[in-house]
C-alpha cells in the first residue's frame, strides 16, 4: 500500500511510521507499543544513564523483538562559566522573588550529555536496528563504529544544505524537519529560526537534493498529512506530538490538560526555557523573555537555572515557567493507545492514498 518502500526496506519495519524519541515523554512503554504495530519504535537516550538505557531495551525486548531506533544528541557547548548562569539567573529575579525563592548559583546543568565513547559501547553492544541523532552527528570514529555495528544511522535536517551534510557524512536516510515539528530543532549548521521552511516547503527540496531516503517530521498527525508527505517524495514519517496523547506517554496531567488546550496557534519556537530552540506552548517566561533571546544560557545548562523554580510554581498550579514541547499539530491529537493510534494512522493513510487512486 505504501508508495515508496525504501525505509520499509533499510529499516525492515512493516509500515512507514517513526514515533519521535521524545526525552522525557516517551520510554520503553511508547517505543515497544509502535515497534509491535509494525512502525519504529524509538527510545530517547539523551538523560538515561547507560544503566538505564540497558534496563529500557530490556524491557521492549520483552515486548516485542521488531526493529527498535536508540535516540542521541550529540550537541556541543561551552564550558560552564559562573558569569553566564549569573546573567541568566538575573533574568528570572522578578519571578524568583514572587515564588518567594532566594536566587541560588550553582543550579546550572543537566542529565542531558551528548553521544559519547560509552554511550558508543553501549550500541555496539545492544545493536538496535536503527540509531538517530539529534543536533547533528557524533565525531568520525564514533559514528564510523556505530555503522561498524551493523546500525542505520539518521539524523534531522532543517534545511537543504543540512541535509546534504548528513548524506555526505555517512547517514542512511535524513528527516526533514519542517518548523512546524514539536521540541528542539535539530539545527547544526543554520542559526536562524527565522529562516527555516515548514515541512511541505523544506520536504520535497530535501527530496530533490539527497540520494538517500528522506523522513518528513513536523506537524503530521493524521493519515492525510502522511498521505501528502509521501505525495511530496517523503519514504516515511516521524510522529511525535499525536503520540504525547497517548496512553503511554509520560506526560502528566499538566502537560495533558496543555495538549487538550492546543490550539493551531498557540505553540512557539523559544530558546528560553534550554538555550535552544524548541517548539513548545507559549507561556509567561517565553512572551516577557523571548521567544528567542540572544544570550540565553547554553545548551543544556540553563535547564538547571530553571528548574529552582518551575517546580514550586507547578505545585502552585502554574505552568507558566514549564517547558511542555508540542509541535503545531497538537491540536489534531487525541487520546487512545500507541497501537490504536498507530493503526488509525496507517488505516488513514490508506484511505487516503484509494480515494486518490479511485480518481
Ligand atoms: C515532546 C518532544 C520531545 C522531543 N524530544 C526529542 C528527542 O529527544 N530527540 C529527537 O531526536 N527529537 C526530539 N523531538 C523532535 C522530534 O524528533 C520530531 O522532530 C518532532 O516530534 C516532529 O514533529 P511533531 O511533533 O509535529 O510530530 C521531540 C519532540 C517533542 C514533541
Amino acid at each position: 500500500m505504501w508508495p515508496s518502500n525504501r525505509i520499509l526496506d533499510l529499516f525492515d519495519i512493516q509500515h512507514p511510521i517513526i514515533l519521535s524519541p521524545m526525552a522525557g515523554s516517551g520510554d520503553h512503554a511508547l517505543a515497544a507499543a509502535v515497534s509491535n504495530a509494525g512502525g519504529l519504535g524509538s527510545l530517547p537516550c539523551a538523560g538515561l544513564s547507560v544503566e538505564k538505557i540497558k534496563q529500557e531495551v530490556s524491557l521492549i525486548r520483552e515486548t516485542t523483538r521488531n526493529p527498535i531506533n536508540l535516540n542521541f544528541f550529540c550537541h556541543s557547548y561551552n564550558e560552564y562559566t559562573e558569569k553566564a548562569e549569573r546573567s541568566w539567573l538575573e533574568k528570572f529575579t522578578p519571578y524568583l522573588s514572587e515564588l518567594g525563592i532566594e536566587p541560588a548559583l550553582g543550579a546550572a546543568g543537566s542529565n542531558k550529555n551528548p553521544f559519547s565513547d560509552e554511550h558508543c559501547a553501549l550500541v555496539e553492544e545492544l545493536r538496535p536496528k536503527v540509531v538517530s541523532f539529534h543536533f547533528g552527528l557524533p565525531e568520525t570514529t564514533l559514528l564510523q563504529r556505530v555503522k561498524a555495528a551493523g546500525c542505520k544511522v539518521i539524523s534531522s535536517a532543517n534545511t537543504v544544505e543540512e541535509a546534504l551534510w548528513l548524506e555526505r557524512a555517512g547517514c542512511d536516510a535524513v528527516i526533514a524537519q519542517g518548523t512546524e515539528a514539536g521540541g528542539h530543532r535539530g539545527m547544526f549548521l543554520s542559526k536562524s529560526v527565522a529562516e527555516q521552511a515548514g515541512t511541505f516547503a523544506l520536504l520535497p527540496q530535501v527530496v530533490d537534493a539527497v540520494n538517500i531516503p528522506v523522513i518528513a517530521a513536523g506537524g503530521v498527525a493524521d493519515g492525510r498529512a502522511i498521505a501528502a508527505a509521501f505525495a511530496l517524495g517523503a519514504s516515511a514519517v516521524q510522529i511525535g506530538t499525536a503520540y504525547l496523547f497517548t496512553d503511554e506517554s509520560l506526560a502528566n496531567d499538566m502537560y495533558r490538560s496543555k495538549l487538550k488546550g492546543a490550539t493551531d496557534n498557540n505553540t512557539v519556537i523559544t530558546n528560553v526555557f534550554s538555550g535552544k530552540p524548541a517548539r513548545g506552548f507559549a507561556t509567561r517566561l517565553t512572551r516577557d523573555l523571548g521567544p528567542i533571546t540572544d544570550t540565553p544560557m547554553d545548551f543544556p545548562m540553563g535547564y538547571g537555572v530553571l528548574a529552582q523554580f518551575k517546580a514550586k510554581a507547578e505545585a502552585e498550579g502554574s505552568t507558566e515557567f514549564s517547558s511542555y514541547l508540542a509541535g503545531q499539530a497538537a491540536a489534531l491529537g487525541r487520546r487512545e493507545s500507541a497501537s490504536e493510534l498507530t493503526n488509525r494512522l496507517i488505516n488513514e493513510a490508506e484511505e487516503v492514498f484509494s480515494k486518490l487512486s479511485s480518481g
